[in-house]
């Protein structure tokens, strides 16, 4: 029997005993370890609920108890977070997180503290949910150089997206809704002004390229700017706009941005919609391979946790190894990244137009029907910093998106 300790009682914790006690008997079996859980800590007492005899408000019991021989951390926060973690490894635990955040800032760190200590630090439901991602970037696709990574990686802006686009809803209520659903964050400004997802690019081209991406160096744009009208738009072209979350090598450099982009179908992450999540990884041997999934909820999120704990118990006393180095990596300048752009300007009269065409060449005009009054075109491929140039040129325009066709 191995015990655990769980840290937070909340979505993914209760979720992640409720796997347990759903799963045990396969679990273990796949294991070749019952799980018991021994501890949970939380601030409330949780009277009358099942869980209410392992629930401790001192994390010093469950730390000098030598019982327990992995922490599954799910407070979320990067702090006690990180303190707690790094205590647990220090004292010879395994650690299974779902916490991106923590990851994000101290996952580098905290592998070779587990190296060291021959306990693993695993982190699957950090990104992507229930999808299985930073194994297989980790295992099954070691073979390869990886030469991008693009993600629908925040189920909460992909849900808002998808029904602004099949119901008509408006921003506000799609969010509610996803709020409802417990798929946003606490704050839901991490959601749609892209920060989580920035956290999860983040790790993943940590992981794909081996040294530290700093999240803070990732240009990142959520889709509080996207209207009603630019999804008439998206539709009129036959697109779709998805917060993408992206890492890509050009040449000897790796650039990464979060913003919003227009796809059409040809895209592998076209029909990626509601709150699931898709992430494309194109390798150098291996080619494209898509992973799609829940990338939010409960039961989900607690699924990738509890298999890393199998996974932890299965590798008691070894380290399995993770290629994440400290060593920052210094991403290639956004401004140098080439896209096309659809613009929507104010004002269609011939003077608007001309300006238009002499600053930006040869465009393609979109239409739609009720918006006479504007003048909403597709550029050419052009650096952000050339775009900005020439944007600068015509005046604010009413909005502008990145294009992937
Ligand atoms: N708020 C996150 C999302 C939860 O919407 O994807 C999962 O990390």
């Amino acid at each position: 029997m191995v015990n655990i300790a769980v840290l937070g009682y909340g979505t993914v914790g209760s979720g992640v005993i409720e796997v347990l006690r759903l799963n045990g008997e396969s679990i273990s079996k796949r294991c070749g370890h019952d799980i018991n859980v021994k501890y949970i800590l939380d601030l409330r007492d949780f009277k009358g609920e099942p869980v209410e005899n392992l629930i401790v408000h001192d994390y010093s019991v469950i730390l000098n108890d030598p019982e327990v021989k992995i922490i599954v951390e799910v407070m979320g926060g990067v702090e006690p977070a990180y303190t707690f973690v790094k205590e647990a490894i220090l004292k010879g635990k395994s650690v299974c997180t779902s916490n991106k955040e923590l990851v994000a800032k101290h996952g580098a760190e905290l592998l070779e503290l587990s190296k060291a200590q021959k306990v693993n630090f695993l982190f699957e439901a950090s990104v992507g949910g229930g999808i299985p991602i930073i194994r297989p970037l980790n295992q099954s696709l070691t073979a390869d150089e990886i030469e991008e990574i693009t993600g629908i990686l925040n189920g909460t802006t992909n849900y808002i997206l998808s029904k602004m686009s099949s119901d008509n809803a408006d921003f506000d209520t799609a969010l509610k809704e996803a709020q409802n659903m417990g798929y946003a964050e606490r704050n839901p400004q991490a959601d749609v002004e892209g920060y989580d997802a920035c956290r999860k690019i983040a790790i993943l081209s940590s992981l794909a390229f081996g040294m530290q991406v700093d999240f803070e160096d990732i240009y990142t744009e959520g889709i509080t700017g996207i209207t009603d009208t630019d999804v008439l738009y998206a539709k009129a072209m036959g697109a779709s706009i998805k917060l993408l979350a992206t890492s890509k090598k050009v040449g000897n450099h790796v650039y990464a941005m979060v913003a919003p982009m227009l796809i059409k179908p040809t895209h592998p992450l076209f029909s990626v919609n509601g709150v699931f999540n898709g992430i494309f990884v194109r390798g150098n041997v291996i080619g494209d391979v898509m992973f799609y999934g829940s990338g939010a909820g409960k039961l989900p999120t607690a699924s990738a946790v509890v298999a890393d704990v199998v996974d932890a118990a299965k590798h008691i006393g070894t380290n399995i190894m993770t290629f994440w180095s400290s060593k920052k990596l210094e991403l290639r300048d956004v401004k140098a990244v080439e896209h096309r752009f659809f613009v929507r300007v104010a004002g269609c009269d011939d003077k608007a137009r001309a300006l238009v065409n002499e600053v930006f060449g040869e465009i393609e005009e979109v239409k739609v029907d009720g918006r006479e009054e504007e003048y909403s075109f597709l550029t050419g491929f052009l650096s952000e910093a050339a775009f900005e140039e020439k944007a600068d040129r015509i005046g604010k325009p009413l909005s502008r998106i990145r294009v992937m066709f």
